[in-house]
């Protein structure tokens, strides 16, 4: 894994929106696998300034987002969906029908799954995955477990995880979803390059363990590990244990 040390996750997110932009000018249709929570933020605030400077095109481009809640509409403003075009979707010249999120609400979730997998399948494979990591290793929605799935699949979300994510929802756990769909541990290593980001002293324990330990299902960020260009981003403090 190729690290890359940034002082502030401001840093981090000017050059990581740089190096989306560097790509999209070499490979105008590039696939972009996004994350949510609040990691890539500044990121997409970053990446809406470049276009607003007519810096960075995304009118060729596609996307497929890593996971959505199960039980949310898209147009649920708690949904990822939601989230997405907040925070990105909205404020850049992405073609709405080349942006790409799991439908949680879908009537029928495991055909949802393979309809997902073949999307991204017809759109040539994933050429940049962003990827976040929660505190306890997981990557989508791909918790800490005994065993992991290969491809996208509907799963149960640990109570850490559903507190991290209770922000979207007032601050109330208890509102936070029980399941989630996301894309699977393949699907994910199947990109061809891989972008992980983490900042803030909360993630430093996580990150040292998927960097410096043994690759274990019980932290799924480990497999990164496995890839052969993953790149793994951290401000100071996520990288103080290192
Ligand atoms: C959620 C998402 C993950 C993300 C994680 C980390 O659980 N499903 O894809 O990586 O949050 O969130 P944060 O960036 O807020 O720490």
């Amino acid at each position: 894994m190729r690290i890359r040390l940034f002082a502030t996750p401001e840093q981090l997110a000017g050059a990581l929106a740089r190096e989306v932009a560097r790509c999209l000018a070499d490979h105008p249709r590039l696939v972009l696998g996004l994350p949510t929570g609040h990691t890539p933020v500044p990121l997409y605030g970053q990446l809406a300034a470049l276009y607003a400077q007519g810096r960075i095109d995304f009118s060729r481009a596609t996307t497929f987002n890593l996971d959505e809640f199960v039980g949310l509409a898209p147009d649920d403003p708690r949904s990822y969906h939601a989230f997405m075009r907040r925070h990105l979707f909205s404020r850049v010249n992405l073609a709405p029908r080349r942006t790409h999120v799991l439908n949680g609400a879908a009537r029928n979730l495991a055909r949802e799954c393979e309809r997902y997998e073949r999307a991204i399948a017809r759109a040539g494979g994933i050429d940049l995955q962003i990827l976040g990591v929660g505190a306890n290793g997981h990557i989508g929605f791909n918790e800490p477990a005994a065993a992991l799935h290969a491809r996208t699949h509907k799963t149960s979300l640990q109570p850490a995880t559903r507190r991290a994510n209770a922000f979207l929802f007032d601050d109330r756990v208890a509102a936070v979803p029980r399941q989630a769909l996301s894309m699977g541990m393949e699907t994910i290593l199947h990109a061809r390059r891989v972008v992980l980001i983490a900042t803030g002293r909360h993630k430093a324990a996580c990150v040292q363990r998927m960097i410096r330990g043994m690759v274990t299902p019980q932290l799924p960020a480990s497999f990164l590990q496995l890839h052969r260009h993953a790149e793994v981003w951290l401000d100071r403090a996520a990288a103080s244990r290192l």
